[in-house]
């Protein structure tokens, strides 16, 4: 079905005790009566609780407890982003599809979200924890034009969004762990992956996933990781809408977005390394079995670490998990 004439109807039946006959529906979009009982059809599938009375018309009586496109989409107030959004019940993983969406010609902004993940990424070859109902799952396709030495600068970027759409959502702001991890004191809130698809000097395109711990508590994580990750829900001691999160990553990612395509990539150096306070802290930065250890000085212009080592050597860290010793 067109997702668009279904939202159209949507829009139409919201407010309060809104009663509308196929017939007016029909003429206000200039589509057909059985076309328009169709989307009805697929609305209720997706979860909307819509009355149908022969004499009344239509009315709209519940909508899901999930967030679904047309929830998100209303009052988004985007440009681009979230213009088409696709949400599963279940996938393997959200950047795996977005991947082959973007493949397919899906336009930069576009979303996949799932209520849960068989084969959730995290970085480095590792597992998201994906359970069903009460976290975000989100990838999003990006199509910028950067050389791709500046993709470092998007993970960081989508990090300093998603904590900025923490506070507006959840009234307090999550600290940045280099160079992906969203933080509530140590313990991990959610993660970023960053996947492109390149040729040696051009960005075909990239897609951004975001993992958020939403509506968890310490006993419904894995034992493996209840020590070690945490939730909004632990955080504030109340369940938050996963729906005006959603909405506020994409409200955030836009601009932060915009910012770096135009060229301002020391913007967000500036508020990544404000949410990161790690200039100047003591780092262990292990990757593929190596480790460097230092002071770490600053963020370059591509969102690479600069870590100086004991004997005074700078070294430019690229990718790895940071410890902050002291
Ligand atoms: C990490 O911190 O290791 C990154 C975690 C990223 C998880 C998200 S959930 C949505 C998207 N789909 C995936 O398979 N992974 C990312």
């Amino acid at each position: 079905m067109s997702a668009e004439a279904a939202g159209k109807i949507l829009e139409m039946l919201r407010g309060d005790n809104i009663h509308l006959s196929g017939t007016e529906i029909s003429k206000a979009l200039g589509i057909s009566r059985s076309a328009i009982w169709k989307h009805i059809q697929s609305l209720r599938r997706a979860g909307y609780q819509i009355e149908a009375k022969p004499a009344r018309g239509y009315r709209l009586i519940a909508v899901p407890a999930h967030p679904t496109q047309w929830e998100i989409q209303a009052g988004l107030g985007t440009e681009r982003f979230g213009k088409d959004i696709y949400v599963f019940p279940e996938v393997n993983s959200t950047n795996v599809v977005a991947f082959r969406l973007a493949l397919r010609g899906a336009q930069e902004g576009a979303v996949v979200l799932a209520e849960s993940q068989t084969r959730g990424k995290g970085r480095v070859g590792r597992r998201w924890e994906s359970p069903a109902g009460s976290n975000i799952y989100l990838s999003i396709i990006l199509r910028p034009k950067i050389p791709p030495t500046k993709i470092p600068l998007i993970t960081l970027m989508a990090a300093v969004a998603c904590a900025e759409a923490i506070e507006e959502t959840a009234g307090f702001i999550p600290t940045i762990k280099w160079p992906n991890d969203l933080l509530v004191g140590e313990k991990k809130l959610g993660g970023i992956l960053t996947e492109a698809d390149m040729e040696m000097d051009v960005i075909n395109f990239v897609v951004v996933g975001l993992g958020v711990n939403c509506n968890m508590t310490r006993a419904s994580f894995p034992p493996s990781i209840q020590d070690t990750a945490t939730s909004l829900q632990e955080a504030l001691g109340e369940k938050i809408s996963r729906l005006l999160l959603i909405q506020a990553i994409l409200r955030n990612m836009e601009q932060w977005y915009t910012i770096l395509v135009q060229g301002q990539g020391g913007e967000i150096r500036r508020r990544w390394k404000e949410l990161s306070q790690i200039e100047g802290k003591e780092v262990a930065v292990s990757f593929m079995g190596a480790v460097v250890k230092g002071t770490a000085l600053d963020i370059d212009d591509d969102g690479v670490l600069l870590v100086q080592e004991g004997g005074g050597e700078l070294k430019r860290v690229v990718a790895g998990d940071v410890h902050v010793r002291r």
